[in-house]
């Protein structure tokens, strides 16, 4: 397995045989004991064809500057499979934090986002399964507090969120403001009732399966 836009590696399975990542600073942040990484981008991999049973890339396609030869490069270097894990950004626009709070900063991060049926396309096929974000979730990506609104106010919280770390203050402050003054009036509660006995939701996170 070949984890391409692998960062500090969160998820890595142990079977894989190596990382792919441009950022030097990413890679000194990985674990000791973790996959060998070469410093690379997704559009040109310095790997011969079939290198690797599969190929990963995990919430890291908005990123790419050129998508149709970062998958170009996962489908040659890759001999039986691909997967590739994404938000569907229509679904995830409709997240209460987004839609009622953040709208301004979710358009910015609109300009990045990737159709998943233009990459099940360049896939030359995937099977497309949604991936439902449980309540208690652990992991800290952005709709994983869906059913835990105060934990957006926490700037530790935020720090561990790419929309947050790459958006202005001046864009994200408002609307932080009117979701704790929402939260104090128990707004929030009122209009999001229905969310409170919950147990996962679908915030549009969508894993992509190609077998070659
Ligand atoms: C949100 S992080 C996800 C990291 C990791 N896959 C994970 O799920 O924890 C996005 C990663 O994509 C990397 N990235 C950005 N541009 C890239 C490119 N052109 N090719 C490959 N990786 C890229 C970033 O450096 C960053 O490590």
């Amino acid at each position: 397995m070949i984890n391409v836009g692998a960062g500090t590696g969160s998820y890595e399975p142990s079977q894989t045989v190596l990382a792919v990542e441009p950022s030097s600073v990413m890679i000194t942040q990985r674990p000791p004991g973790s996959a060998r990484a070469l410093e690379a981008s997704a559009e040109s991999i310095p790997l011969s064809d079939d290198s690797a049973d599969a190929v990963m890339a995990l919430l890291t396609v908005h990123h790419w500057s050129d998508l149709e030869a970062g998958i170009g490069e996962l489908r040659r270097i890759a001999r039986q499979r691909i997967v590739i894990f994404t938000f569907d950004h229509h679904i995830n626009r409709r997240f209460w934090l987004l839609d009622e709070y953040l709208p301004e900063a979710a358009a910015l991060d609109d300009t990045r986002a990737v159709a998943v049926d233009r990459l099940a396309a360049l896939l030359g096929g995937a099977r497309i399964e949604t991936v439902l974000i449980p309540h208690d979730c652990t992991d800290g990506f952005l709709a994983a507090f869906w059913r835990r609104p105060e934990a957006y106010l926490d700037p530790q919280v935020r720090a561990g969120i790419s929309m947050f770390a790459q958006t202005s203050d001046e864009v994200i402050q408002p609307g932080l403001a009117r979701l704790s003054e929402d939260l104090s009036s128990g707004r929030w509660h009122q209009r999001h009732a229905d969310l409170l006995d919950r147990e996962a939701l679908d915030a549009g996170y969508r894993l992509l399966v190609a077998d070659l």
